[in-house]
C-alpha cells in the first residue's frame, strides 16, 4: 500500500464581489443581521454565461495541476464535487475534462454529490485509488455557482445571504515517505434528515417523502400523471426549486457533528488537538468556526477562516481555504492540518493530512 499526499493545489473565486449592502436593496435584509449570525461581508458571483461550475472548477484545477508540476495528460482519474452542476446530468466532471481539453479517454470522471462534505468524500475516494496503487494523479475538485439558483427574494434570504461562487482543486498523488500525507479520513451520513437542508424540485420524489406526506403538500401529483410530477408551475411558484433550509436544525446538529468527527480522526491517529496546526473547517457560518476553535482551545493562527469574504461556498469553501492558508504560508511543510465538514444530508466528516 502506498500513501497519498496533496501534491499540488489551487483555487479561483470569480471577480464580482456582491456586499451584504448590495443584497439588501434586493431583498429585505441588513449587514448587521448578515455579519452577527454568519460572520459573511460579501461574497463572489460567477460572470453570468462565462463561468459556469464546470468553468470556476476548471479554473481552480489548472492552477493546481500547475502547482503539482504535472501536465494535465498525466492525470488518470477526476473527482468532482458539486451541488450546483452546470447540468442536472451529464456531471460536472466530464465538462471539467473537456474544460482542460482532455481528450484522453483512458481516464474516468466521477461526480461526488455530498453538499458541504463533498471535498473530503472526493478526497477520500481519491485516498483510497491512489494508496492501492490503481492511480497516480488524481484530480479533486469541489467548486460551486449557486449564485445562479438562489432565491433572492424575501422568501429565500435565510439561505441566500450565506451562499457564494468559486472552485478549489487538489492533485493526489502517491507517495513513499510515510511522514507526510493524508493519515486518515472519516465519512459519515444519516438520511434521516434529508429535507432539512435540501433542493427539492426537479425530482422523481412525486410526492412520495416524508416532508409531502407531512405537510399535505399537495403538487398535482396522482398515479395517472405524466410528465408534470418532476417539474411543475406550482413547484416553481412554491419556491422548492431553491434550496430550502431549516437553519437552527441544521446548526445545533453541525455544532455536534464537527466535534465528534474532528476528535475521531485524532483517536484513529494517537494525535490531540494539541498536535493540530491548522484546521480548515467547511466555511458554514463563522459562527460555528469559533465554536469548534473555543472546544478545542485553538487560537486564531490554527482555525482557517475566509468565510467573511466569500460567504459558504459548500463542496469549494475547503479547497479554496486550504490552498489560501498554503499560499500565504499559513500551512508549512510538516504541519499537521485538519478538515472537517458537516451539511446536507446529512453528511459530514473529516481528513488529517500531515503536510
Ligand atoms: O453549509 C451547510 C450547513 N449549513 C449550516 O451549517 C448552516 C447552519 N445554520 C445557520 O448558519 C443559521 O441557522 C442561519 C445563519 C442560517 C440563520 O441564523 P439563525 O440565527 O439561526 O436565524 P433564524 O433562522 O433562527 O432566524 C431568526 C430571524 C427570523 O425572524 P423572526 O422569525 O425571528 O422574526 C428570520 O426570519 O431572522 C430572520 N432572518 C433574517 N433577517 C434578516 C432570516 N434570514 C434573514 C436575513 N436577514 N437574511
Amino acid at each position: 500500500m502506498f500513501q497519498s499526499k496533496i501534491a499540488g493545489i489551487g483555487h479561483f473565486v470569480p471577480e464580482w464581489e456582491v456586499t451584504n449592502e448590495d443584497l439588501t436593496k434586493v431583498m429585505d435584509t441588513s449587514n448587521e443581521w448578515i455579519v452577527e449570525r454568519t460572520g459573511i461581508q460579501s461574497r463572489r458571483y460567477g460572470k453570468r454565461h462565462e463561468e459556469t461550475t464546470a468553468v470556476l472548477g476548471t479554473k481552480a484545477a489548472v492552477a493546481a495541476i500547475e502547482n503539482a508540476g504535472i501536465e494535465k495528460e498525466e492525470i488518470d482519474f477526476i473527482i468532482f464535487a458539486t451541488l450546483s452542476p452546470d447540468y442536472f446530468f451529464p456531471g460536472c466532471g466530464v465538462l471539467l475534462q473537456r474544460e482542460l481539453g482532455i481528450t484522453n479517454t483512458g481516464l474516468g470522471a466521477l461526480d461526488i454529490r455530498n453538499q458541504c462534505s463533498g471535498f473530503i468524500y472526493a478526497l477520500s475516494v481519491a485516498d483510497q485509488f491512489v494508496k492501492t496503487g490503481m492511480y497516480k494523479n488524481v484530480l479533486v475538485v469541489g467548486a460551486e455557482m449557486h449564485s445562479m439558483g438562489l432565491d433572492f427574494s424575501t422568501r429565500g434570504r435565510n439561505v441566500s445571504v450565506i451562499f457564494g461562487d468559486g472552485g478549489g482543486a487538489v492533485v493526489v498523488q502517491p507517495t513513499e515517505n510515510k511522514n507526510e500525507g493524508i493519515l486518515t479520513t472519516h465519512l459519515h451520513s444519516d438520511g434521516t434528515y434529508a429535507e432539512k437542508l435540501a433542493f427539492l424540485s426537479p425530482g422523481s420524489h412525486a410526492g412520495y417523502h416524508q416532508k409531502y406526506l407531512d405537510e399535505k403538500l399537495d403538487y398535482g401529483f396522482s398515479d395517472e400523471t405524466y410528465g408534470e410530477l418532476f417539474l411543475n408551475e406550482k413547484m416553481l411558484k412554491d419556491g422548492l426549486v431553491y434550496p430550502q433550509m431549516e437553519g437552527p436544525f441544521v446548526f445545533k446538529l453541525a455544532v455536534q457533528k464537527f466535534p465528534e468527527v474532528i476528535q475521531e480522526a485524532l483517536d484513529k491517529t494517537g494525535l490531540t488537538t494539541k498536535d493540530i496546526d491548522m484546521l480548515v473547517p467547511h466555511q458554514a457560518n463563522l459562527r460555528i468556526s469559533q465554536f469548534v476553535q473555543k472546544k478545542f482551545g485553538l487560537n486564531d493562527h490554527q482555525v482557517w477562516n475566509n468565510i467573511q469574504k466569500y460567504g459558504n461556498t459548500t463542496a469549494a469553501s475547503i479547497p479554496i481555504a486550504l490552498s489560501e492558508a498554503v499560499q500565504t504560508g499559513a500551512i508549512q511543510k510538516g504541519n499537521l492540518v485538519c478538515l472537517a465538514a458537516f451539511g446536507s444530508g446529512f453528511t459530514w466528516g473529516s481528513a488529517l493530512i500531515r503536510w
